[in-house]
């Protein structure tokens, strides 16, 4: 029987009983004053008054009970390496490394941009700047150098901790010219770089501007010195991870210190099912939010050993990595995105790799970040003989809005939902007007105000887009920007996003932003981006071009250049290789671009000739189009 139903009343009955108790498994330097500050924020702010380190729970507090426990395995097959940190040796590195930091001049509150590659040091520079109260905001390698000189300008970081090279299948990224281009294009400039030289690449330092890692450290053990944990309000930002909008602005989603370590120590063992000393594994990158709930942060506050994997599910070396990684460091829980076992199935559709481990001590796979297609569950299901659990949640939240609990005893899983709503969620379903949905029927996805603790407080400092984009919709509700439905068990059905946000591998990007980039060539006159389904990628972008009247180049070249600048601007992982030049683009007679029907045709969905469009012989011009670039797939 599961204890879910009798918990989540439980909180409904007591919210702040609820997360009172859940705040007990935090040490606290000072406890609140108040759980939650109705007033406080923009609707409400959690144990106000609190003064804690998210650093000192995730590494000093095990100490005594698990300083020879592995803390994190770093575990690289792209690069052929392996390195498992203690507690007691993770703490090490961090509090010298905090030392660094402090030695650079950054105190509470100062920012630090980390650009980095899946190795440890991406780690130990986060907690180092939770230690001190640096915020620190990741931003993913996948990006390219404008995306970075965005953030850069957002965040207003004194300093960049990066790397010489990430790896990728066949190929270094060179780091340090992205970073020395982003700091170039930036308005912002930060007063320093700390570099992690890597042996496939080493980076060129610039004077009095750029440091060599190893030699900082190196340098502070010399010293002898360490920097200890900063008191800090439970309030104040422990990081801010910027996540597309609708435009070309990213948002900066605020965490905060307090709400968040207990959000995620709860979720922990309630929804993951993990106990301290447990291996758990989150196949995804730091730079995501769900490398910083649950590489970093979730794993070590609750006391378990992390993996830090370098490396894709498929060809490094093959589609067993993952069955290997399970098997080699005892993994009990395994969370990653469905497209990397979409990726797997591919290669290996009858799981023949699986059954060449011991995966015994395996008990339980989490799937999120995009919709999880019952195909590829049942595959999972099938092959590994271990619950399947699809969870959904974004980055703003930080952890998930609707799982199946594993730690409370499992509910029957249906596929297609992400099943129940946590604890702290109280979900609703919308019509435009704000009234709530029947149940079956498909609305936007909303949450009652006040968010639980670990979600977002604000934006970084823009109060007032974190109004419009979240709040204004739904007064007294947070607007998800999901579409879906619940059904009569109370399972949530998530089905689209209501805004430009296409989820591609499991990455969220934004047609938005991509439409801006391609808008800004000199040859096109107008320009519509979707996203198209993809039975590896989930879905992918599409571009459809419109060249100015006169342009007399052969469109091919347009068509290259364009997709080569969205990788340059926006990087790599957009995905961004299909682009089409059309005579004209479909419209409503008030002139609104139909991407809702551009996408069913190219999906070979059923759709309806839209009652205000303009000109309907342009859909078979769209068609047409599509056809020639073999879409529908
Ligand atoms: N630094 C530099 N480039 C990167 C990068 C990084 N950290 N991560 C990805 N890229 C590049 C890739 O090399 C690729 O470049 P290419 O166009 O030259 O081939 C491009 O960005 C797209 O990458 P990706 O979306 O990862 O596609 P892929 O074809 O390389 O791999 C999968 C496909 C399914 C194996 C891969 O997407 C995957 O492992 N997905 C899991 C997703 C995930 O972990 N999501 C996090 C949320 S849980
Ligand atoms: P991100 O902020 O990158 O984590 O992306 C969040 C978005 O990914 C959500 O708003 C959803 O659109 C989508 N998403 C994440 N998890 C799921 C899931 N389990 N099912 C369906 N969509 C999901």
């Amino acid at each position: 029987m599961s204890r879910y139903a009798q918990v989540y009343e439980s909180w409904s009955r007591d919210p702040e009983g609820f997360w009172a108790e859940a705040a007990e498994a935090i040490t606290w330097y000072k406890p609140w004053d108040k759980v939650l500050d109705p007033y406080a924020g923009q609707y409400g702010r959690w144990f106000t008054g609190a003064s804690c380190n998210t650093c000192y729970n995730c590494l000093d507090r095990h100490m005594e009970a698990r300083a020879d426990q592995p803390a994190l395995i770093y575990d690289s097959p792209i690069t052929g390496t392996k390195h498992s940190y203690s507690y007691g040796e993770l703490l090490g590195e961090v509090a010298t490394f905090a030392a660094v930091l402090a030695d650079k001049g950054i105190t509470k509150g100062d920012r630090v941009v980390i650009y980095m590659p899946m190795i440890p040091e991406a780690v130990i520079a986060m907690l180092a700047c939770a230690r001190i109260g640096a915020i620190h905001s990741v931003v993913f390698g996948g990006f390219a150098a404008n995306e970075l000189a965005t953030r850069i300008d957002d965040a207003k970081p004194k300093l960049v901790v990066s790397a010489s090279c990430g790896v990728e299948p066949g190929r270094i990224v060179p780091y340090k010219p992205l970073l020395d281009e982003a700091i170039n294009r930036a308005r912002w400039k930060p007063e320093t770089c700390i570099i992690r030289q890597r042996p496939m690449e080493t980076a060129t330092l610039i004077e009095d501007r750029d440091f060599d890692w190893s030699d900082l450290m190196e340098g502070m053990r010399g010293r002898g010195r360490v920097a200890d944990c900063v008191p800090l309000a439970a309030t104040d930002p422990l990081y801010i991870l910027y996540t597309s909008g609708t435009t070309g602005q990213p948002k900066g989603v605020v965490r905060d210190n307090g709400g968040h370590m207990v959000a995620l120590k709860w979720s922990m063992k309630n929804i993951y099912g993990v106990d301290p000393g447990d291996v758990y594994w989150a196949a995804s990158d730091v730079g995501w939010v769900v490398g910083h709930s649950y590489i970093v942060y979730g794993p070590l506050l609750h006391g378990c050993t992390t993996i830090l994997f370098e490396g894709k599910p498929v060809g490094t070396p093959d589609a067993g990595v993952f069955w290997r990684v399970i098997a080699e460091h005892g993994v009990r829980a395994l969370f990653t995105a469905p497209t990397a076992f979409r990726a797997i199935k591919k290669e290996d559709p009858d799981g023949a790799l699986i059954k060449t481990h011991d995966l015994s001590g395996f008990q339980t796979l989490f799937l999120a970040g995009e919709r999880a297609d019952p195909d590829t569950l049942e595959w999972a299901e099938r092959h590994l003989g271990v619950p399947v659990i699809d969870h959904w949640w974004q980055t703003e939240t930080a952890w998930a809005i609707a799982a199946n609990p594993v730690g409370l005893g499992m509910l029957p899983v249906k596929h297609g939902s992400p099943t129940v709503p946590m604890p702290g969620y109280d979900v609703r379903i919308l019509d435009e007007q704000g009234h709530e949905m029947p149940r079956g029927e498909t609305g936007a996805i909303t949450v009652r105000l006040p968010l639980p603790p670990g979600c977002l407080p604000t934006l970084w400092q823009d109060d007032a887009r974190f109004r419009e984009s979240y709040l204004a919709a739904f007064p007294g509700f947070y607007q998800t920007a999901d579409a879906g439905y619940m059904d009569e068990d109370g399972y949530v059905y998530v089905m689209s996003r209501t805004d430009d946000i296409i989820n591609v591998a499991g990455h969220r990007l934004s047609t938005g932003q991509m439409e801006e980039v391609c808008a800004a060539h000199p040859d096109v006159a107008e320009c519509a981006v979707i996203g198209v389904a993809d039975s590896l990628k989930g879905q992918i972008p599409a571009g459809f071009i419109v060249l100015n009247a006169g342009v007399t180049r052969d469109p091919a070249d347009i068509e290259r250049e364009v997709v080569q600048k969205v990788r340059d601007e926006i990087g790599p992982v957009a995905a961004f290789k299909t682009v089409m030049t059309v005579k004209r683009l479909p419209k409503t007679r008030s002139g609104k671009i139909l991407r809702g029907t551009m996408r069913a045709i190219a999906d070979g969905k059923e759709w309806k000739m839209p009652a205000t469009i303009d000109d309907p012989a342009i859909l078979d011009e769209i068609a047409e189009a599509l056809k020639a670039r073999g879409l529908p797939a």
